[in-house]
């Protein structure tokens, strides 16, 4: 192979399709909303935990067949194992339940907060990476519990300031209203349903045979409440709906039903949700979530649960939060580099909510100040100063300036500093 000509200017390397570089504002933002989200969840007691980003290439398609292949990232390792990039956290999760907590004392509430990848046509708001925030609530099958998940779900959304709509249904009830139909055309007709397509949907039910249920299919899709519902949908399946959406009544969450929600993964049997808000065009959802069962098909027993997952990246471009900017403060000197950063690590440990920053480049005073002057103070160090024990502090606001000695500097930047730190 051909050595590049290391002297020869090299086309810049772009990153891959579909994923994002964030700088530091956007970093700040994205940290603030995770904090604010983390908080929340924890309030509700859930616990974060972490499952590693490859997995097994089967735990994703023992349920989902073989076509989720097209949609995720999986290749062979060294050693000819079939692994793939985590497309979502639910099965990973429910793996390591199996493996680590089954005899732990159920519920068990978790929360993640990390990155997933999926091999999807890049658009706004859809991207190859894109991070998740979830929980899972293992090991109860009652109403409460998924009560409890779809509050948890909007308390973090409300928190966040986010105009959005909640949609909550049940996929058992399109399940039962399509029970006898063969299941690769059942799958076609919830893929239909789930992206919206509903004139393909009628084409495909009717070319079917199976224009009779068809009316009933549209009923639940178009139902608008839940005495609208054929009875094909079935009297338990509408039972837990009600129980779910009076419980959600006492959490004060606002929330429609619409038993068209469906979901796009296979694995949800119970209860279902999705989250919509506006201003983001055709990725509109930033929540889904639901109850399913999964631990069965990992080895363990049948375990029900519920969660959601929240997509990240589409939340942070609806939300408006930012975080509370710290005080900088720069040591600048003239020729008193060593006494400078002596100064800037003492008050580093004093006033841990401040920025603390010193000239790393070698500049004169003049050009120090220069460079630091949309900072909010100056801590001037020069010969002077050190001998007297003194310290010269500007404040590049005001242009006020005093000359104070260490605990003196320390408790004028600590009561300009307070209630600036973020949570
Ligand atoms: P999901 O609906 O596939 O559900 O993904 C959850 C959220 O992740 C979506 O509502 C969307 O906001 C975001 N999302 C999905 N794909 C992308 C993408 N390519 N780019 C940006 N954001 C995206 C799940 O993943 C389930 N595991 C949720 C769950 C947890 N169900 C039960 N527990």
């Amino acid at each position: 192979m051909r050595q590049r000509d290391s002297h020869k200017k090299q086309e810049k390397l772009e990153r891959p399709r579909g994923t994002r570089d964030f700088l530091p504002e956007d970093m700040e933002k994205r940290r603030h909303v995770e904090r604010i989200m983390r908080k929340v969840a924890e309030s509700y007691g859930y616990r974060e935990v972490c499952t590693p980003t490859f997995e097994h290439l089967e735990l994703f398609t023992i349920k989902s067949g073989e076509q989720i292949v097209e949609e995720i990232y999986s290749f062979k390792d060294k050693g000819g194992r079939d692994l793939a990039l985590r497309p979502e956290l639910t099965a990973p999760v429910m793996r390591m339940f199996v493996n680590e907590c089954s005899v732990m004392p159920r519920p068990l509430r978790f929360y993640y907060f990390a990155n997933c990848f999926r091999y999807e046509r890049p658009q706004r708001g859809r991207y190859r990476e894109f991070w998740q925030f979830g929980v899972e609530l293992i090991g109860s099958d009652e109403p409460e519990s998924e009560a409890e998940v779809i509050a948890l779900a909007s308390r973090i959304l409300d928190e966040l300031g986010i105009d959005y709509e909640l949609h909550v249904g049940h996929v058992g009830i399109l399940r039962n209203v399509l029970r006898d139909v063969e299941d690769e055309i059942s799958s076609k007709i919830f893929r239909l349903i789930d992206k919206g397509q509903l004139d393909e949907l009628r084409e495909l039910m009717l070319s079917s045979g199976l224009e009779s249920l068809y009316n009933d299919v549209e009923a639940v899709i178009q139902a608008e409440s839940l005495e609208d519902l054929p009875e094909s949908a079935g009297k338990e399946n509408i039972s837990r709906l009600k129980r779910v959406c009076e419980l959600l009544d006492v959490y004060e969450v606002k929330y429609s039903v619409d038993t068209g929600v469906v979901r796009g993964l296979d694995y949800y049997t119970g209860i279902v949700f999705e989250v919509y808000a506006e201003g983001l065009g055709a990725q509109k959802q930033i929540c889904g979530g639901g109850s399913y069962r999964l631990a069965h098909l990992f080895g363990g027993e049948d375990v029900p649960s519920t969660g959601f997952a929240i997509g990240f990246d589409r939340v942070m471009e609806v939300c408006r939060l930012k975080p509370a900017e710290k005080r900088r403060v720069a040591v600048v000197h003239a020729n008193q580099l060593e006494e400078s950063i002596k100064l800037a690590e003492r008050l580093r440990r004093e006033l841990p909510e401040c920025v603390i920053v010193t000239d790393v480049m070698g500049r004169n005073l003049r050009k120090q100040l220069s460079h630091f002057s949309d900072f909010d103070f100056a801590v001037i160090v020069g010969k002077k100063e050190v001998e007297k024990g003194l310290y010269t502090v500007k404040d590049l606001k005001s242009g006020k300036q005093e000359e104070l000695d260490f605990e003196e500097l320390v408790n004028r930047l600590k009561s300009t500093c307070q209630g600036t730190q973020s949570i």
